[in-house]
């Protein structure tokens, strides 16, 4: 019954409620197929300029499994768009 350390950044950024630098949250999974989440796809929405399910599905995987997702996917394209942004903040937030 040992317990591992931690090294010093994990030990402040768990008590942070943060994540270590570098780390990405993915936030709520959008995509169960391929285990992508909102967070990831409104970033890289964001950032590669994508204006539909299948150019994301390109980029990430997502919607190119069983394709229950497509909808949601194509609701967060729109919802990015017209935000402009999309920021990085969960459009569940
Ligand atoms: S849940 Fe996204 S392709 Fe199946």
């Amino acid at each position: 019954m040992g317990h591992k350390s931690i090294d010093g950044a994990l030990r402040r950024a768990i008590l942070a409620g943060k994540p270590p630098d570098g780390v990405q949250i993915p936030g709520r999974t959008v995509c169960a197929c391929h285990n992508v989440g909102e967070k990831t796809l409104i970033s890289i929405i964001n950032e590669n300029q994508l204006d539909s399910a299948d150019a994301v599905g390109a980029v990430t995987r997502a919607g190119t499994g069983c394709g229950s997702c497509i909808p949601e996917i194509e609701s967060i394209i729109g919802t990015v768009r017209k935000s402009g942004t999309g920021g990085a903040r969960s459009l569940s937030e």
